[in-house]
């Protein structure tokens, strides 16, 4: 038996919720094959047949890929919680659409697929909230740390807020029907354990204040349609300063989705992409054009991807 799963990308943090706020978009995404063979494997219950898209930059350590090691964490709580003790052996080919380092939650992508997957092959035993809590398990294995910001839209879709972590509280948002995110992925890596080393570990109060303001007028513009509620909203002030300087051009790119009628625009997860709200697709697509350009013409001349959705 073989069943193709399907994640896509995913924003983090959407400006000022940082760790506690994300969305997916609809495409593109990772996908991950699994199939079942019956006979007991001889070493992991999961081996990695093939991986696709990656530049052979990802590990086919069973235990090192988030992809598998989430399988793998799945199976463990199959037999520690539901009493299924899985004797048979999953061969795993993962097709890497999204591309690594880039602030798409390509980690999270790879994770909730692989999982989706694993969870229809085994004749559905969790529900998509179980599943929550091994890709989440994943991000620490991708990066070192388990933020849910990616994970967690990863495999449910909407805007996710995560009003605890611990224990796990998610908030489902659906996303206002007119609004549009253009995606600008430079043709640069950001890695996310450097992007996070880079904030700061305290901040002040005064700054603090301003962020959760941001985060709870965001949240009330999502949920009553208030586009330009949500266009003020997106403002941070405790990660993208710090990290603006790691991406060539931030601040021209930004200035240009603006110019070309943006609500809003910050980094996309921990970067180097760039996202942007518009309350029409004719804007979400000049935004494109004008962030791309601005990509091109910086110093560093940067090749961009768009997506819009
Ligand atoms: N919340 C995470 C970060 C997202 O900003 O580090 C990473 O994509």
């Amino acid at each position: 038996k073989t069943v193709t799963g399907f994640a896509s990308a995913t924003i983090g943090n959407v400006a000022c919720g940082f760790d506690v706020l994300g969305f997916a978009i609809r495409e593109p995404g990772d996908e991950v094959i699994l199939t079942l063979h019956d006979s007991e494997p001889s070493t992991s219950p999961v081996s990695i047949k093939a991986i696709h898209g990656d530049g052979g930059a990802l590990p086919k350590d069973p235990k090192k890929n988030t992809s598998s090691f989430v399988v793998l964490k799945f199976l463990e709580y199959l037999r520690t919680h539901k009493d299924i003790d899985f004797q048979g052996h999953i061969e795993l080919e993962l097709r890497k659409n999204l591309p690594l380092s880039s602030g798409m939650g390509s980690s999270a992508a790879s994770a909730a697929a692989a999982l989706a997957a694993a969870n229809e092959l085994l004749g559905s035993p969790c529900t998509k909230m179980e599943l929550v809590h091994f890709a989440i398990e994943g991000e620490r294995v991708a990066c070192g740390s388990a933020h849910a910001d990616n994970a967690a839209p990863a495999m449910l879709g909407n805007f996710i807020l995560i009003r605890s972590y611990n224990p796990l509280d998610l908030v489902t948002i659906p996303p206002p029907q007119h609004l549009y995110c253009t995606l600008a992925h430079p043709h640069i890596e950001v890695r996310t354990a450097y992007a996070r080393s880079v904030l700061p570990r305290t901040i002040p109060l005064k700054t603090a204040t301003e962020q959760w303001g941001n985060v709870g007028a965001l949240v009330s513009g999502l949920l009553t349609s208030d586009y330009e509620l949500i266009g003020r909203s997106l403002v941070d002030v405790v990660a993208e300063p710090k990290r603006a300087p790691l991406i060539p051009g931030f601040y021209d790119v930004k200035n240009a989705a603006l110019e070309a009628g943006a609500l809003g625009c910050s980094i996309a997860g921990s970067g180097p992409s760039v996202f942007a709200f518009s309350s029409s697709k004719e804007t979400a697509e000049q935004v494109g054009s004008a962030m791309k350009e601005a990509f091109s013409t910086i110093e560093e001349r940067l090749d961009a991807d768009i997506w819009v959705s």
